[in-house]
């Protein structure tokens, strides 16, 4: 679609009065009447708004200081999800009214209607043992979906959780602490809310920039967010928010949850850590697929997932001076498990680069115990021909 067509299929969504007066206006003044005013219309191609608030998503905080989403606003939840320095997360999606409901695809993020905004919110609970914790909210990133790919506009809260500020340059060594899940206390003086160039680091899995969660795997469960709800993707349906969906469950691919054992056995539950956590930078067609390492979770091949394979870039700094991505059986001996149990303190080995500072100690004795197993006989009837000599003889 060109721009000027473009814009006509954005007016029809106006009201009337607003349309008249955006058809005369420049592109300037459709912003200042329409996109930033605090309504829950906004055009995608539409520069950032200043403050997240005027976009309408939210209304007010609650009681613990989460965003309230506003109507029209609808939270989701992940299977797994990704790990930033155990902060909480609230995401939700707004469908453009009158635009179409978003469309389902098998493996692929689903589609989306132009005008729809997606937003991650991150905050610190004080004490991640009670589910009522307060938070303090840090940073509202906004997805945009434009008529050509989606737009990143990152938003970074006060200290009061009234509202968000955008904020494209990003910021570095946030501190913060807090009691996390086994009642450890924690901190972190390395918080990085990324600059909105480094968002497609991670978002261009297919080179355009894109959505990340939104895809059949990660979204086919129960929202934890609302106990009701015992699928969500059933539920989107039957609300008309979601098309496409096939008839019989079993026919959607699902990720396990990684830490819940009740969702799916050990290398399930490793794989779908994995696929949320690594595969975005991890797989055929991003910026990294050269490095060959492929940790998608239809990924069936050993080598392909690192095993007995040696890196293609990094040095002595990036491998801690091992050999192999994986040795079956051997985590100790292998750099995936390696570059997983550094800090922010090794800025050449962490991995990912972005978005966590700490280990992730329970990701890290999950993905320990993946390794382990590897090396076990019940692991080569899951992956044919895997066996840690294989590794020692190359
Ligand atoms: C280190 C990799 C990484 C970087 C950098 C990153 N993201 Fe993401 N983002 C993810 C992953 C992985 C998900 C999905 C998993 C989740 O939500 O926990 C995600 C989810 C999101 C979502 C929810 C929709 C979706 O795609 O799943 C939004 C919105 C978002 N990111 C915006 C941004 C913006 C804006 C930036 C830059 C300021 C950014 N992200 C930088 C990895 C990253
Ligand atoms: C933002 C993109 C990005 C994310 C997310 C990411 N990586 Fe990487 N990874 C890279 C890049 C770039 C390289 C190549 C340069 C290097 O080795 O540092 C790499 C290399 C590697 C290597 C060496 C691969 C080889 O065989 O050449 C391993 C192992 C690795 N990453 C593990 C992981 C794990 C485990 C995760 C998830 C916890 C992860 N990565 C997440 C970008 C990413």
């Amino acid at each position: 679609m060109n721009r000027m067509a473009r814009r006509l299929a954005l007016l029809l969504l106006l009201t009337p009065a607003v349309a008249a007066l955006a058809a005369c206006g420049s592109d300037d003044s459709i912003g200042s009447t329409t996109s930033c005013a605090g309504t829950a219309f906004h055009d995608p191609e539409h520069a950032p708004c200043d403050q997240l608030s005027q976009y309408a998503l939210f209304d007010g905080t609650d009681d613990r200081g989460w965003p309230i989403p506003a109507e029209g606003t609808f939270v989701y939840t992940l299977n797994s999800s990704l790990f930033s320095d155990d902060t909480l997360k609230l995401r939700t999606i707004r469908l453009p009214e009158g635009a179409g409901p978003m469309r389902y695809q098998p493996d692929l993020p689903f589609d989306f209607p132009v005008g729809t905004i997606i937003t991650k919110t991150f905050a610190v609970g004080e004490d991640l043992r009670d589910p009522d914790t307060p938070v303090h909210l840090l940073e509202t990133r906004l997805l945009i979906r434009r008529a050509d790919e989606w737009f990143a506009a990152p938003y970074e809260w006060d200290d009061e959780n009234r509202d968000a500020r955008h904020r494209a340059i990003g910021r570095n060594n946030i501190s913060f602490s807090w009691i996390d899940a086994e009642g450890q206390e924690r901190s972190t003086d390395r918080y990085t809310i990324p600059a909105r160039t480094e968002c497609g680091q991670c978002h261009r899995e297919r080179r355009d920039l894109d959505v990340i969660g939104p895809k059949a795997r990660h979204l086919n469960g129960p929202s934890r967010h609302d106990p009701s709800i015992e699928n969500q993707l059933t539920h989107w349906a039957e609300l008309g928010l979601l098309e496409g969906l096939p008839d019989d469950l079993a026919d959607v691919p699902r990720n396990a949850d990684a830490f819940d054992p009740h969702t799916g056995t050990l290398d399930e539950r490793a794989r779908a850590w994995l696929d949320i956590n690594c595969a975005h930078c991890h797989n055929d067609t991003s910026e990294v697929a050269s490095s060959g390492l492929d940790l998608r979770p239809n990924i069936d091949e050993a080598r392909l997932l690192g095993v007995c394979k040696t890196p293609s870039a990094a040095g002595a700094d990036g491998t801690g001076g091992l050999r192999y991505d994986i040795i079956p059986g051997d985590p100790d001996r292998s750099i995936l498990v390696y570059r997983m149990s550094v800090d922010a303190s090794n800025t050449i080995a962490i991995m990912p680069r972005l978005a966590r500072s700490i280990v992730d100690e329970p990701a890290l004795a999950l993905i320990r115990d993946w390794v382990e197993w590897l090396g076990t006989e019940d692991a080569e009837n899951r992956y044919p021909g895997i066996t840690r000599a294989s590794c020692i003889d190359r």
